[in-house]
């Protein structure tokens, strides 16, 4: 293995630039006017909508989530729900058209299936839906049913992502997953019966006491099953979180160090080159059929995304944001009337060059020469000590026309690469 270059690997950006300043309470009354909500010109959208909701509370999971219970997903759709009509009374979403849609979470399968028709009205009633390209809805093999498959067909949902882990038994016990590979196997079954050949799933790898041959064969799967899309997580271990402490007591085996994970990568990277996928981002491999066209509109167009739900990201107008993460204020917001905005951004010209960057390398490759007519110079005379480090360590590669993560080497620091292009947004949101 390669000098570690950096001491751990970061998480994937998935926004830039962020939310990063907490609303005042004066700015969280002029929100509409600095998202420009009140502009009529015709605009493209994404659309991400968070369902907090899980079944069981995975004990290895950062993401912004709440136990499932009946009452508490009533109040939250309700508040979801107005948030989702301020937006669309607004002339900016009024004329704007929605390209793709993302249903993620937690675990969007939770809702039964009155609760999802529902949704599904809502967003019709409230959101220009006429020109979508593509629904993608997340969710859990143990909460998936058959039924719910068929009716989100009908209802034109054409993308299920599906948070799989592992289809080995011993590792999901481990993980303390609620599904089996069994139910993972019989999601996807149900999902191409109900007419959504477009199935992606979520693995994560470098789990407690995980080998390589175990590795190899959740990665066998995938290829088996024809998956179009994967998602592949290093999984991060969270100090003070449940699966942490069961490691640090010696109830579970550890994970693997640093150089297992680089090989485990790597070896899914030939592995799945070798059967007809492409390296699509840091995480993601893809094989034709398995596109995913919002991410690519996020990534590499950086259409306006508007965000709806609980902690979620989103940039409309100009103007960067996060949601509240706790779900009694977040209801309490929309209650009183307010967008559920904590934190806020407002985008400026000299933050487009790092978007470019931080957002353009996850996708493992951006255009040199489109950078210089947007921006007038290249990149590597925009950011010279950044690139003159990321050369002298490997990582990138600079070309004529492109700037490329280095494989493996680059590809796996990866996301470190993209995250120092947001260095000054970090610092801004985590002033110490
Ligand atoms: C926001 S979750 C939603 C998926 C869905 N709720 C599920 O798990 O069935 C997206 C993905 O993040 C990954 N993930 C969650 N916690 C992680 C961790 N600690 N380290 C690495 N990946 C993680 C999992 O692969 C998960 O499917
Ligand atoms: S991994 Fe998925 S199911 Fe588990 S807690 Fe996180 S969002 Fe919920």
């Amino acid at each position: 293995m390669n000098k570690p270059v950096y001491p751990f690997r970061e998480i994937g950006i998935g926004h830039y630039p962020m939310g990063n300043t907490p609303v005042s309470p004066e700015d969280s009354k002029r929100l509409p006017s600095l998202m420009n909500l009140n502009q009529t010109a015709a605009s493209s959208k994404l659309v991400y909508v968070h369902i907090p909701f899980c079944d069981s509370i995975c004990p290895f999971c950062p993401y912004p989530k709440a136990f499932n219970e009946q009452g508490a997903r009533k109040d939250y759709l309700a508040a979801l729900f107005r948030e989702l009509e301020m937006y669309g009374m607004t002339p900016q979403i009024r004329n704007c058209s929605v390209e793709a849609l993302y249903i993620g979470g937690g675990t969007p399968s939770v809702l039964d299936e009155e609760e999802i028709t529902a949704l599904f009205e809502q967003l019709q009633a409230t959101l220009p839906m006429h020109n979508i390209e593509e629904i993608t809805f997340e969710g859990n093999p143990a909460s998936f049913t058959a039924a719910k498959l068929k009716l989100l067909q009908a209802l034109g949902v054409n993308r299920i992502s599906l948070g799989v882990q592992t289809f080995n038994d011993e590792l999901g016990r481990r993980l303390g997953l609620l599904q089996t590979g069994e139910d993972s196997l019989r999601s996807i079954q149900d999902s191409r019966e109900a007419g959504i050949a477009n199935v992606s799933l979520d693995l994560m790898y470098n789990l407690p006491g995980q080998t390589m041959e175990e590795w190899l064969e959740d990665l066998a799967k995938v290829v088996e099953l024809e998956i179009g899309h994967v998602t592949l997580f290093p999984l991060k271990i969270i100090p003070g979180f449940g699966l942490a402490k069961r490691i640090a007591s010696g109830e579970l085996p550890a994970c693997g160090g640093l150089e297992l994970e680089q090989q485990m990568y790597i070896e899914a990277c030939r592995y799945l080159e070798s059967q007809g996928y492409s390296v699509e981002s840091t995480y993601d491999f893809v094989r034709p059929g398995g596109h995913h066209v919002y991410s690519r509109k996020h990534f590499d167009d950086y259409l306006d995304l508007l965000s709806v739900g609980l902690g979620a990201f989103g940039d409309v107008g100009g103007y960067a944001y996060q949601n509240v993460k706790l779900l009694p204020e977040y209801v309490k917001k929309i209650t009183s009337g307010d967008l559920p905005i904590a934190l806020g951004y407002e985008v400026k010209a000299e933050d487009l060059p790092n978007q470019f960057l931080a957002m353009g390398l996850r996708r493992t490759a951006i255009d040199r020469q489109q950078f210089r007519r947007k921006f007038g110079v290249f990149p590597e005379e925009h950011f010279p000590e950044l690139f003159d480090k990321f050369v002298k360590e490997g990582l990138v590669e600079i070309r004529e026309d492109t700037i490329a993560l280095t494989r493996f080497h680059g590809l796996f620091w990866g996301n470190n690469v993209c995250k120092e292009f947001c260095e000054e947004q970090i610092k801004m949101a985590f002033p110490k």
